[in-house]
C-alpha cells in the first residue's frame, strides 16, 4: 500500500512537473506602442486568429494606427484573395474583430498571455514600462514579455522586472506584414519554455523565426550596420562615389538596394543611434566607429527620406 502510494505520489509530481514545464500557447497579445512596428505586429497577430490589444498613449495614436491597418490589411487581401473578394472582406471583418485598443496597458496585461514592447528605442522609457507592468501581471500569472527593440539589449529591459525567465526578444522586420523574418532572442535568464513559446508563436503569425543570443544588432542589424557604416567610411575616404558604391553593391552583389539608399530609407538618426550606443558598449571595435559625415547629416537633421534629404534628395 505505502509503495502504492508513494508511486502514486511520484507519478503525481512528474505529471505536474511536466505540466508546469509545458510551453505557454499564446492566445491573448498586449502590443504596445502603436507606430510603424508595433500597429504591423498587431495586425499579423490578429490576422493569425490571436486576440490583440493594442496600446498607447491616446486614442488619436491609435486611430490612426486602426487606419492604418485597415489599409494595410485591404492591400493584403486585394492580393491573397484576388479571385474571392467575399473571402476577403470576410478575412478583414474577422481580424478587425480580433483586435482592440487601449490607453492603459496595466488595464490589460494581467489576462494578456504575451506583451510585446514596440515604443520608443530609449532604454529608461521601456525600462520605466516594464518596470510598472511587471508589477501588474503578478507572479501567477505566466504573462509573457518581449520587446521588439533593435538596438538595446534585452537583458538590460529583462533586469527591469522580475520575471527574467519569461523574457526574450522578438524583433520583427520593417513592414511587418511584407518581412518574413522574425528574430527571437534568448538571454541566459530566459527559461527554454519561453523561447519555445515563442518561436511558436512566431510561426503562429506566419513568420519564419530565427534564433540569436542577445548580442549587438542580433543577426541581421549586426551584419547590415557595419556594412553600411564602412559604405560611408569608403565615401568619406574619397575611395568612390555613393552613387557608385550604391551601383556596386546592387549589380556586383545583388542587393535590391545600395548602402546610401538603404541608408536613407531607414533614417540617418536610427544609423547613428544604433551605432552611437553600440559604441559606447565596445568603444575598441573599430566595426562600431561613429562616423564624422553621418554626424554632420543628422546634425543637419538631413535625415534621409523622411526628411527630404540625407545622402541624397528626395522630391
Ligand atoms: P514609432 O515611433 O513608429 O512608434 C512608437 C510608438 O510608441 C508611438 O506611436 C508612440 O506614441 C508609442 N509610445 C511611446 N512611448 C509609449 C509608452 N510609454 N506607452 C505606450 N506607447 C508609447 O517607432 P517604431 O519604428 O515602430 O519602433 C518601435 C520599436 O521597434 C523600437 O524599439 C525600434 O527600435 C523597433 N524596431 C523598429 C524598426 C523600424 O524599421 N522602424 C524595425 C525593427 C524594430
Amino acid at each position: 500500500m505505502a509503495f502504492a502510494t508513494r508511486r502514486f505520489v511520484r507519478a503525481a509530481s512528474s505529471a505536474a512537473a511536466t505540466a508546469a514545464a509545458k510551453k505557454l500557447i499564446v492566445k491573448h497579445v498586449t502590443v504596445i506602442g502603436g507606430g510603424l512596428m508595433g500597429a504591423g505586429i498587431a495586425q499579423v497577430a490578429a490576422a493569425s486568429g490571436h486576440t490583440v490589444v493594442l496600446v498607447d498613449q491616446s486614442d488619436e495614436i491609435l486611430k490612426k494606427s486602426t487606419k492604418g491597418i485597415e489599409e494595410s490589411l485591404k492591400r493584403v487581401t486585394k492580393k491573397k484573395f484576388a479571385d474571392k473578394p467575399e473571402a476577403g472582406a470576410e478575412f478583414i471583418e474577422k481580424t478587425l474583430k480580433n483586435l482592440t485598443t487601449s490607453t492603459d496597458a496595466v488595464a490589460v496585461v494581467h489576462s494578456t498571455d504575451l506583451v510585446i514592447e514596440a515604443i520608443v528605442e530609449n532604454l529608461e522609457v521601456k525600462n520605466e514600462l516594464f518596470k510598472t507592468l511587471d508589477k501588474f501581471a503578478p507572479e501567477y500569472v505566466r504573462t509573457i514579455f518581449a520587446s521588439n527593440t533593435s538596438s538595446l539589449q534585452i537583458t538590460q529591459l529583462a533586469n527591469s522586472t522580475t520575471r527574467q525567465d519569461r523574457f526574450g526578444g522578438l524583433h520583427f522586420f520593417n513592414p511587418v506584414p511584407m518581412m518574413k523574418l522574425v528574430e527571437v532572442i534568448k538571454t541566459p535568464m530566459t527559461s527554454q519554455k519561453t523561447f519555445e513559446s515563442l518561436l511558436d508563436f512566431s510561426k503562429a503569425v506566419g513568420k519564419s523565426p530565427v534564433s540569436c543570443k542577445d548580442t549587438p544588432g542580433f543577426i541581421v542589424n549586426r551584419l547590415l550596420v557595419p556594412y553600411m557604416m564602412e559604405a560611408v567610411r569608403l565615401f568619406e575616404r574619397g575611395d568612390a562615389s555613393k552613387e557608385d558604391i550604391d551601383v556596386a553593391m546592387k549589380l556586383g552583389a545583388g542587393y535590391p538596394m545600395g548602402p546610401f539608399e538603404l541608408l536613407d530609407y531607414v533614417g540617418l538618426d536610427t544609423s547613428k543611434y544604433i551605432i552611437d550606443g553600440w559604441h559606447s558598449l565596445e568603444p575598441n571595435n573599430p566595426l562600431f566607429a561613429p562616423s564624422p559625415l553621418l554626424n554632420k547629416l543628422v546634425e543637419e537633421k538631413k535625415l534621409g527620406k523622411k526628411t527630404g534629404e540625407g545622402f541624397y534628395k528626395y522630391k
